[in-house]
């Protein structure tokens, strides 16, 4: 259970009154002359947002009011987390426009921070929940806070070993089998690609690929990958100063993985699940891949290597190359693919990539459903022959004439992805800004949402 969410408290907890703009009248109308007074005073307007902690006789807090706006959007109960003092509360009322569930994961959502390598940190507010049974909503929140503090950590303290563990701890928490194939074992194991782009990182930091098995061979069989660069400096293309400072959240994609998936196990989806995990450091050395090499890859399409710094198109080629060997009937990839991506829709709207109309639609609306905005682009086929080598099968960087870079790179994923349904998220997995709620920083995007599309297909 998150630490956020209680099932109950032994101290007095204090009563939230969320209320929506239309809620305002008949509520203030029900309560003291001094409730009313004070929330004048105090210019309450039950802005979405909006928290005024009430006192009672003896100056103390007794209740809060919370703006709920015009009621719609839960996710304005990120903002009631992160805004309230330490202590624990429940919820008295809310609009009925909205479902508790929801409001409980916006307020898990909204709490998180990351005090790692904060000297002191305060507890933070809880919210108590009587009766409720909220077990399948915390076990969004921890997760998503699993991905989110693997995001934050830095480079120095979380390489492609770190995530290792991470896994490793995951597989023995669930039952779950594990392989990881590390170094020059790569090339043995027949991942080129992945081993290209790690190679040139300390040998503490060797390349490696986790693959984690969970569930009944009987149950469909669903894959996920995720791209897992720990750090990305750009290789010898190397990153300008601006781009690379937040290149420790490029294993942002692997993160959401290892959180979709024990989404999907703590929950006991029946399905027969594979994550994989190309995790590399895309580094720097004397043996760093160069650009105009060629790559061979795990399909056998050979890669020229345009620019070092599309490292991320390499590891997954191969990864997707292995989805497609266990039968998949869903294939689903995350990574901090492109800078493209958020010139195009912002940080906070990641784009997904499908031919597969149906799962187009139902990742539309299971987003929709978890709060959780992502949006669909093409497979532009205008655009593939960018992709085309001069010298090879295939090149990682796409001519300039085609612009569109996060479509680009999504094309050169489909040529290696499974022909069975398959989705690509191209996510940016961080709050460029902090608002209350939305702690600046890692964010997860687009799990939520398809953890639904999971649960609806599947159980
Ligand atoms: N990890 C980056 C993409 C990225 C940059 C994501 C900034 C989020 C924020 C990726 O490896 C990369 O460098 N992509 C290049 C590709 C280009 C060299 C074809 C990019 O997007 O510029
Ligand atoms: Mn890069
Ligand atoms: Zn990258």
């Amino acid at each position: 259970m998150s630490h956020l969410i209680l099932a109950a408290s032994d101290q007095a907890t204090t009563p939230i009154h969320a209320l929506g703009e239309a809620d305002l009248d008949s509520y203030l109308a029900s309560v003291s002359d001094f409730i009313r007074g004070f929330a004048a005073l105090n210019g309450f307007a039950a802005k979405a947002g909006q928290v005024l902690l009430t006192p009672g006789q003896d100056g103390a807090v007794a209740g809060v009011l919370f703006g709920v706006g015009d009621g719609m959007d839960p996710m304005v109960f990120r903002a009631l987390s992160a805004k309230l003092p330490t202590g624990d509360y429940h919820l008295k009322t809310f609009p009925d426009s909205l479902v508790f569930d929801d409001i409980v994961l916006a307020f898990g959502l909204g709490g998180y921070r990351f005090d790692r390598y904060k000297r002191s940190s305060s507890p933070g507010p809880r919210l108590v929940t009587p009766g409720a049974d909220i077990t399948r909503t915390a076990k969004i929140i921890e997760a998503c806070a699993l991905a989110r503090d693997m995001i934050n950590t830095p480079a120095g303290d979380l390489g492609p070993l770190q995530i290792e563990l991470i896994a490793r701890d995951m597989a023995k928490t669930f039952g779950a089998e594990i392989s990881v194939i590390v170094g020059d074992d790569l090339l043995t194991g027949n991942y080129p690609a992945v081993h290209a782009v790690g190679r040139a990182a300390a040998p503490d930091r060797a390349p490696r690929m986790i693959e984690m098995t969970w569930g009944s061979v009987d149950h469909p069989s669903v894959v996920l990958v995720g791209k897992g660069v720990t750090f990305d400096t750009g290789g010898l293309d190397i990153k300008p100063s601006a781009g690379m400072r937040q290149m420790k959240k490029d294993m942002g994609g692997g993160a959401h993985l290892l959180a979709l998936g024990q989404m999907v196990m703590a929950t006991n989806l029946p399905v027969r699940l594979t994550l994989l995990l190309p995790a590399v450091e895309n580094a720097i050395s004397g043996d760093a891949m160069r650009p105009g090499d060629v790559l061979n890859s795990r399909k056998g399409l050979t890669i020229e290597v345009g620019n070092t710094d599309a490292e991320g198109r390499l590891i997954l080629a191969d990864a997707l190359t292995r989805a497609g060997e266990l039968n998949p009937v869903l294939t689903l990839d995350l990574a901090t693919l492109t800078g493209a991506a958020r010139v195009a829709l912002g940080p906070q709207l990641p784009p997904y990539f499908t031919d597969d109309e149906a799962l187009a639609a139902e990742i539309a609306t299971c987003a929709r459903q978890a709060h959780d905005p992502v949006w669909r682009l093409p497979l532009w086929k205008g655009y593939v022959d960018a992709l085309d080598s001069d010298i090879a099968d295939i090149k990682n960087d796409s001519d300039a004439w085609a612009q569109a870079g996060s479509i680009t790179a999504a094309l050169f994923l489909q040529r290696f992805a499974p022909k069975t349904a398959w989705a690509h998220f191209d996510i940016f997995a961080w709050n460029p800004r902090a608002r209350p709620g939305w702690a600046s920083g890692a964010e997860t995007q687009a799990i939520r949402g398809l953890f639904n599309l999971l649960c609806n297909r599947f159980s």
